[in-house]
């Protein structure tokens, strides 16, 4: 009994730290990983910045291999849609990686918590912004429809990492941005 309750407590802590081993999804697969995800919700504390720049509608990201590295084509809405393609690199821990980006805007740091490839992804991405760091937690499907089960998903294991109601975002079903992934990039 009192084991438990140090392991969850342990389980709580370690949660805030990225790229956790702890989390880590045992023998994820990278290529099954890739190919076309929709961004449908996300999660972040209040306090984060007041304007997310990737909120309102739904967003996307191709990811490719190539050549052991991860090309990330991502598509989000900021008064106009953005396409931008990124090289990430792998890390150790299975499921995590670094998406390098260019201009001093610093490095996001991607760990896959959850995803049955097929269906829905939820990713823990840690970056810094004005020089301080942020969390945000995003759930991925590989379609437009039938999410209730990704949603209900994605409020259990960012619940499990402390986010709370209102923390949660749902984005609006605007396709306008992600079609420009849909095809080939
Ligand atoms: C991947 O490797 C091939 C062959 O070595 C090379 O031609 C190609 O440019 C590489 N691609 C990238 C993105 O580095
Ligand atoms: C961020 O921190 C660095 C080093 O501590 C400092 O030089 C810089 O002015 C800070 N930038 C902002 C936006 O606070
Ligand atoms: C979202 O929009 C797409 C494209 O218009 C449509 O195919 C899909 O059915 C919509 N999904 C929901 C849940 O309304």
């Amino acid at each position: 009994m009192e084991g438990s309750m140090i392991l969850a407590l342990l389980v709580l802590c370690t949660g805030l730290a990225a790229g956790s081993e702890e989390h880590a999804i045992k023998d994820f697969d990278f290529s099954k990983f890739a190919g076309l995800w929709y961004e449908i919700c996300f999660a972040m504390k209040a306090g984060a910045p007041a304007k997310d720049p990737e909120a309102e509608k739904i967003g996307g990201v191709v990811l490719q291999l190539e050549n052991g590295s991860l090309i990330l084509t991502a598509a989000h809405y900021e008064d106009h849609c953005v396409v931008e393609k990124t090289t990430a690199t792998k890390k150790v821990v299975p499921g995590t990686f670094t998406i390098i980006r260019e201009g001093g805007k610093g490095n996001k740091e991607v760990q896959v918590l959850s995803t049955d490839y097929k269906t829905y992804a939820v990713m823990d991405i840690h970056f810094m912004m004005d020089n301080v760091s942020h969390q945000v937690m995003k759930l991925y499907s590989r379609s437009l429809d039938h999410n209730e089960k990704a949603l209900e998903k994605f409020h259990e294991v960012a619940q499990e990492h402390g986010f709370k109601e209102p923390d949660f975002h749902l984005l609006k079903n605007d396709t306008a941005c992600v079609t420009a992934l849909q095809g080939p990039v």
